[in-house]
């Protein structure tokens, strides 16, 4: 039986309600995470947590709890050996709806669930990423992980109409980064080029280790934004995200990627990574 956190206890999955009254549900005034789980073991919690920790103090949400320790309690109670977990803090419950705030004091919603994936084994990283571009018309704090998704999600089914994988968004013609994962390129000088970290992309915990691994390999790395047309010149082009890792990236809007197939960097990257979170201490859990 899947068993679920919320506020405090550790639930069947039927037993968790929350009100309708809940800012998360009406307001999207709600943060989140979500954190992988490889050989049943959570990777780069601390990382996320600082995160989650920045996200609620950009919103002034005022939640303490000992996160690491609900992942983990999760992950051993649904035996989770490789997915996700993931982690929700809404504002709380309000008496009415209002826009405003309730009185400081309100006790934050928060939950969290385990849910099973194959990340390593995914075949998408034999064949890459089909990618289209489209206009990046999501809020201007992309820094802050809310629960905000409606854009990225009718951007999702875009790429599915269009009967590719996903969507990297644009403003004017440079990328911002894609639905749910950062995006990069390596040019041909062999320089891995990645946006810079502002309010335009979330700042991903999987892109501080790709681009440690990409210098460790001897890479330059430049943290700038990138043009479309830079991108389809580019050699190489991946994603990083906690649910698919480092994956290639070999079409952009119609047009190949270098040959056409995943890059041999990108995947002695994603080799790196993968190797990291099996050794174990060197990608903190
Ligand atoms: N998404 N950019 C956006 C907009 C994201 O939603 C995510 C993560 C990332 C990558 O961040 P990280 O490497 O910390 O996972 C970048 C998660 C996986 C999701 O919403 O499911």
């Amino acid at each position: 039986m899947r068993i679920v956190y919320l506020n405090g206890d550790y639930v069947p999955r039927t037993a968790a309600k929350i009100s309708v009254f809940d800012r998360g549900l009406l307001f999207s005034d709600a943060v989140y995470e979500v954190v992988s789980v490889i050989d049943g073991r959570l990777i780069d919690m601390e990382r996320h947590v600082t995160r989650l920790e920045r996200s609620l103090g950009e919103l002034s949400i005022n939640a303490f709890a000992d996160w690491s320790g609900i992942a983990r309690k999760l992950v051993a109670k649904n035996g989770l050996q490789e997915g996700l977990v993931y982690l929700q803090v809404s504002r709380g419950v309000m008496e009415d709806r209002d826009y405003r705030w309730p009185a400081p004091g309100t006790a934050p919603t928060i939950f969290a669930f385990a849910q099973s994936r194959d990340l390593i084994e995914n075949p998408l990283a034999g064949r890459g990423m089909r990618i289209i571009t489209r206009p990046d018309l999501r809020w201007q704090r992309c820094d802050i992980k809310t629960t905000q998704l409606l854009y990225a999600s009718l951007m999702k089914m875009e790429a599915v109409a269009a009967g590719v994988d996903d969507v990297w968004m644009t403003e004017g013609d440079l990328v911002t980064e894609g639905t749910s994962q950062n995006a990069h390129i390596i040019t041909r000088d062999g320089v891995l080029i990645s946006h810079q970290l502002d309010r335009a992309i979330l700042p991903g915990v999987t892109r501080i280790e790709a681009l440690a691994q990409a210098k460790a390999m001897g890479l330059a790395v430049e943290e700038r934004a990138f043009s479309i047309d830079e991108a389809k010149q580019a050699a190489e082009a991946f994603i990083s995200s906690s649910t698919l890792l480092i994956m290639p990236v070999v079409e952009i809007d119609g047009h190949q990627i270098g040959d056409g197939r995943p890059g041999n960097l990108t995947g002695r990257i994603r080799q790196a990574y993968i190797a990291a979170v099996h050794a174990g201490p060197s990608i903190r859990g």
